[in-house]
């Protein structure tokens, strides 16, 4: 019995430290995560869920969603990008020659190659991107000596990685996307787009409701499974209902019947719809493009 004592002790060790490893650590990490602001603004961020969006969220749940679809955008690392605006008192050649005349710089020797392929052949329209690298410096030099003969730019900072260029989203996804999920689900698996922000991509609930009904609709080689028990069968009363699904006639139900959505898929529909990231924060920066101004 003597080792019995070690043993035990060994035992809350090893169950100790998993604790302080898997609960603790996240819970000192995290568990203070609150509403925080929009980059550069005073708007808060996330916006409480509504009802619906909660109550889809658990849909999402229920149907194993996230057996398929991630929830979550990866990056890996962020570009800065030198956008021409206005040439201000130049022509495009007065201009292409001035850059040109830049070349000799070494620090820009780098960088000559895409230069000239910015601009060679050029004919002034406008906006035009003629610088994209990671380079901080340069870009800084760059914009120091256009500031210097008066020529306007945007300087816009981009997040990058495959997933950033699969279209899945502006940036990465942050602790503080999923303050309001209960529960988060990643997800592990990408048999589909990831969704984090699918809210962006297919805003409209129709076509969402049309994908769940039959995901061949809208993308013949789709592999999704359908979802038709989130649908009602029935028979057109005096007036269709005005929710019934406008199928293409392939998916129609025949003659006399319609497809109605149950609150559960509309819930879903409210709740994917609700997925968007778009705005920067401290912890994931990126330049938002804003529309221009008439
Ligand atoms: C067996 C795997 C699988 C399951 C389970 C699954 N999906 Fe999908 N999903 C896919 C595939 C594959 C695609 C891509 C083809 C398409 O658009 O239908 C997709 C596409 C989507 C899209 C469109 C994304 C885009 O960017 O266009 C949405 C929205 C979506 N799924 C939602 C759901 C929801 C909600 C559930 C649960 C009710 C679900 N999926 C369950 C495989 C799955």
């Amino acid at each position: 019995m003597k080792t019995g004592i070690g043993v035990f002790i060994a035992a809350v060790a090893a169950i100790g430290l998993s604790w302080c490893g898997l609960v603790l650590g996240p819970q000192l990490q995290l568990g203070g995560e609150g509403i925080t602001t929009v980059l550069n603004s005073t708007d808060e961020y996330p916006l409480q869920p509504t009802g619906a969006e909660n109550l889809g969220q658990q849909v999402y749940r229920a149907n194993g969603c996230a057996a398929c679809h991630t929830e979550q955008v990866r990056q890996t690392g962020v570009t800065c990008e030198l956008t021409l605006t206005s040439l201000g008192v130049y022509k495009a050649a007065d201009f292409t020659a001035f850059a040109r005349s830049l070349f000799v710089l070494p620090e820009l020797a780098k960088y000559t190659n895409a230069l000239a392929d910015a601009i060679n052949g050029w004919n002034g329209d406008m906006p035009k991107t003629i610088l994209t690298t990671p380079d901080k410096t340069i870009v800084e030099e760059m914009a120091n000596r256009l500031k210097a003969v008066g020529v306007k730019f945007d300087l816009r900072i981009l997040a990058t990685g495959p997933d950033i260029s699969r279209g899945w989203g502006s940036r990465q996804s942050v602790a503080a996307d999923y303050l309001y999920a209960q529960p988060v689900q990643l997800g592990n698996l990408r048999a589909g787009p990831d969704l984090a922000n699918v809210g962006v991509r297919k805003p409209d609930m129709n076509w969402q409701l049309i994908h769940l009904y039959a995901p061949k609709a809208v993308d013949s080689s789709s592999t999704m499974p359908p979802f038709r028990y989130l649908f009602e069968l029935r028979k057109i009363g005096s007036t269709p209902s005005p929710d019934a699904l406008k199928l293409p006639s392939e998916f129609a139900p025949a003659q006399g019947y319609e497809v109605v959505p149950t609150t559960d898929a509309k819930n879903l529909a409210a709740y994917l719809a609700s997925l968007k990231a778009t705005v920067p924060l401290y912890e994931a920066p990126f330049t938002p493009v804003i529309a221009a101004k008439p």
